[in-house]
């Protein structure tokens, strides 16, 4: 849907801000442009619905060179959002997002209607809709940023920076939010942000820039995280790109064992039957399957279990859900060396050792390469 074409954008005072990019951008799915400070992305991103002209190249919208549309029809199919939200601090929530359908010609009550739907769709309360974005926390005005930007129901949104400025915790809650519109609506998105977790996190594809607008690397992020082009891209993953890289693979793959797993109310052939599981410790779950602890095979008698011998299990996985990585942070925080998996309602499914969540990770690496080298 959007393809740059070989594009460079000379500002007057001869910096050179992007040079020669080429990016394709896939419809309905989220791209992300990552790098530092300065490297152009902003500027990148503006080219695209032409708030920035460029100097050389083509961008191309369909098929067609974007220069060859009305500015005006071009944007109207471009939301826009921004770090801050860049709310009208003199208009209510509920007319903020009506700002473009108003300016569209609809009329006030159905705009309002559309500005409260939206706000559903985006995780705000009705009950905000007659407040100034002053009286928004800083991460509800960048919700009512992105309601407003889908407002006119565009096929594109351009995002530059748009959860920055808020704290992890409330970013995190947002980048989810967004994946899960994502899902609803499938929007082609371009996504502006200098955080490489963010990128990894978000993009269906991240298109990395380094200083002086040159695209040092542009992969899935499975891919970058694998394979990183360079020492720039390298390094700006991080030190820690291995572990991170296994949130791509499933869980699901894992063996998980049930002998070691044995119920509070079991009885004493039971407990006896289980004493040859592979694991030295055995898994206590109550009567409904959940989790209660470890415990030592020779501490455990019929006729319930002394509170005091149990080990924490510390924090299960969700098995099929949740990733490698998951798998691999549950046996790491886990006093046993053993992770515990469970299914969406909380009950055990089986446990399974570090060593064994080890075999899976070479043979997920394994494949993983196998996989990268038929797609080149
Ligand atoms: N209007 C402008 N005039 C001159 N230089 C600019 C202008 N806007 C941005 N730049 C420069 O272009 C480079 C890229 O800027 P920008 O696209 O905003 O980067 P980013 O969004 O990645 O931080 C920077 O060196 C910046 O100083
Ligand atoms: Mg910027």
């Amino acid at each position: 849907m959007i393809r740059i074409d070989s594009v460079t954008k000379r500002y007057p005072d001869g910096t050179v801000a992007v040079d020669r990019l080429s990016l394709e951008i896939p419809d309905r799915s989220i791209t992300v442009l990552v790098g530092p400070s300065g490297c152009g992305k902003t500027t990148t991103l503006r080219m695209i619905n032409r708030m920035v002209e460029p100097s050389e190249g083509t961008i191309l919208i369909d098929g067609k060179d974007s220069r060859q549309q009305p500015v005006n029809t071009l944007r109207r199919s471009m939301g826009y959002v921004i770090q801050n939200a860049g709310l009208f601090q003199h208009r209510t929530i509920v007319d903020n997002i009506a700002t473009v359908p108003r300016m569209l010609g609809w009329g006030k009550e159905k705009a309002r209607a559309r500005a409260r739907e939206l706000m559903e769709r985006v995780g705000l309360d009705g009950s905000l809709a007659k407040r100034y974005p002053y009286q928004l926390s800083g991460g509800q005005q960048q919700r009512v940023g992105v309601a407003r930007a889908l407002a006119a129901d565009p096929p594109v949104l351009l995002m530059d920076e748009p959860f920055s400025a808020v704290d992890p915790i409330v970013r995190k809650g947002l980048q989810d939010e967004l994946l899960r519109i994502q899902d609803e609506l499938g929007k082609t998105i371009v996504f502006v942000t200098h955080d490489i977790d963010e990128a990894v996190k978000i993009g269906t594809m991240v298109a990395v820039m380094r200083t002086g607008g040159k695209l040092a690397q542009y992969a899935p992020p499975a891919e970058l995280l694998s394979n990183p082009a360079d020492a720039f891209v390298e390094d700006f993953l991080g030190t820690d790109r291995g572990i991170r890289r296994l949130s791509f693979f499933p869980s699901a793959g894992l063996r998980l064992l049930t002998a070691p797993v044995v119920a509070v109310d079991a009885t004493a052939e039971q407990i006896a039957a289980r004493g040859t599981a592979e694991a030295p410790y055995l898994l206590v779950t109550d009567v409904d399957g959940r989790p209660l602890g470890w415990i030592e095979p020779g501490d455990l008698t019929a006729g319930g279990v002394d509170a005091a011998r149990l080990v924490s299990y510390g924090r299960p996985f969700v098995v099929g859900t949740d990733s490698l990585r998951a798998a691999l942070d549950c046996a790491v925080l886990s006093p046993t060396g053993w992770a515990v998996g469970v299914d969406a309602e909380g009950r055990v499914a089986g446990v399974v050792s570090q060593q064994a969540i080890g075999e899976a990770i070479r043979k997920a690496h394994a494949e993983g390469r196998t996989d990268a080298q038929v797609a080149r």
